[in-house]
């Protein structure tokens, strides 16, 4: 790995020794390029911190598997002692083969059909619905059982308007004017509302995600003999560690969540338990994509590294114009002078010009580079697709002490077009 010139900014994967002694190159001649990456050490320390994140008793982490769902990283977050929150029968298949128990799951769904319910209701599952029609609905087949309910306490935020979940301009939750209803129906079906949650939205810093749990709690004040208050994800992590960004102040947090839970639990009369649903936090920080640059060109004033990193393998940047460190692993000598940065936009190998890594960064890039893309462990491999007939790649995951284990197959070519002939 040859060092890019002085002024670089901050070598993130060098400083957490991401990479355990493993050269990039090494991964992608072993794995093939593009390849997700995972640093166990730093998955473990993700659900460590939402696990102390209070020191409050009766707490549980329910991790949002939505963020990322191999099943071996679920395992290792269920060995963190962390539960999982789902959001489909696809992510109860999955948290159950991960071997969580199903009084370990919540289903936090949202417009699901009766089918769906019915899989999780035979599977033991507590459901937690997001609209009156949806709470009916659950009614009529599951009378006389647990139910949990999400509102919308009129608090959203997030990093994009796609992700925040909160607020009237969003479809999830139940508004609090319709208690009354929520109470008739669950006095006509028997039902026993075990828990309220809420999401705010995603990659929100503390003093939102606070005003988000005052709003949830004079919410539960208006029910009696909750057993639970989940207050939802949306932990931000910094995506700028090159420029500096600093992590989500957790000791600041740790003080007014708790000052609020001992709170409530004094004036609502009960050891209630709190939850949260970190997904983000806990996947985004152990994970990266490492890319290979197949061609340089420029086209106009705008010059472009084109890799094969496309938005079927990462789709953030496009989708979301998410931020994302890259770091560039230089397979050649260089001259000095060949160093010179310049303004490049690193782009993938999709057909439709949003298809892009980073835009308008001062690099230096060159063919055969390898390059990494940060931060990319929550919401990559899970929202990867197969557009343009592109397998999706390996994950493959650092141990502890430092071995290499394949976590998941590189998709074949003949994967992708199976379920149309085996028919
Ligand atoms: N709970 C519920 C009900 C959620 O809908 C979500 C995320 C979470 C928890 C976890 O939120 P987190 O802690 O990860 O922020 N694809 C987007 C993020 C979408 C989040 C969807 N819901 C992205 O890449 O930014």
């Amino acid at each position: 790995m040859k060092a890019l010139p002085k002024g670089e900014t901050i070598n993130v994967t060098e400083n957490l020794n991401f990479y355990a002694g493993h050269e990039p190159k090494n991964l992608i001649e072993k794995y093939e390029s593009p390849l997700y990456v995972y640093n166990e050490n730093i998955f473990r320390q993700k659900c460590k911190d939402m696990k102390n994140i209070v020191s409050y008793e009766n707490f549980q982490v329910n991790y949002a598997i939505k963020a990322n769902t191999n099943l071996t990283l679920l395992s290792i977050a269920r060995e963190e002692g962390l539960c999982a929150d789902v959001s489909s029968s696809g992510e109860i298949v999955a948290a159950m083969a991960a071997g969580f128990l199903p009084n370990e799951i919540i289903f936090i769904a949202n417009n699901i059909s009766a089918k769906e319910m019915l899989f999780a209701i035979e599977k033991g599952i507590l459901i937690s619905v997001d609209s009156i029609s949806q709470l009916e609905t659950y009614g009529k087949i599951a009378k006389g059982s647990n139910v949990a309910i999400r509102f919308n306490s009129g608090i959203g935020g997030g990093h994009h308007e796609k992700v925040i979940t909160g607020g009237d301009g969003t479809k999830f939750g139940i508004m609090p004017e319709y208690i009354p209803q929520i109470k008739e129906i669950l006095k006509k079906y028997n039902l026993k509302l075990v828990g309220i949650n809420h999401h705010i939205g995603s990659q929100n810093w503390g003093d939102l995600y606070i005003d988000g749990v005052k709003e949830l709690l004079n919410i539960a004040y208006q029910f009696k003999d909750l057993e639970f208050i989940d207050l939802g994800g949306g932990f931000a992590i910094p995506y700028n560690k090159q420029n500096g960004e600093k992590p989500l102040n957790l000791e600041v947090l740790k003080q007014l969540l708790e000052s609020y839970m001992n709170e409530f639990k004094e004036s609502y009369g009960k050891n209630i338990k709190f939850m949260i649903e970190p997904g983000r936090y806990i996947a985004a920080e152990c994970g990266i994509v490492l890319g290979t640059v197949n061609s340089i060109k420029t086209n106009g004033e705008i010059k472009y590294a084109g890799t094969d990193v496309g938005f079927s393998v990462f789709a953030r940047p496009t989708l979301y114009d998410a931020h994302h460190d890259i770091e560039i692993y230089r397979q050649s000598n260089n001259s000095e002078a060949e160093n010179i940065k310049e303004e490049i936009n690193i782009v993938g190998n999709q057909c439709e010009s949003g298809d892009y890594i980073a835009k308008e960064r001062y690099l230096n890039l060159k063919e055969e580079d390898i390059i990494a893309i940060l931060d990319a462990g929550a919401y990559g491999y899970s929202m990867s697709s197969n557009y343009n007939h592109r397998p999706r790649p390996a994950e493959v995951l650092i141990r502890e002490d430092g071995s290499l284990e394949l976590i998941r197959k590189r998709e074949s070519l003949e994967d992708i077009i199976k379920n149309m002939i085996d028919l």
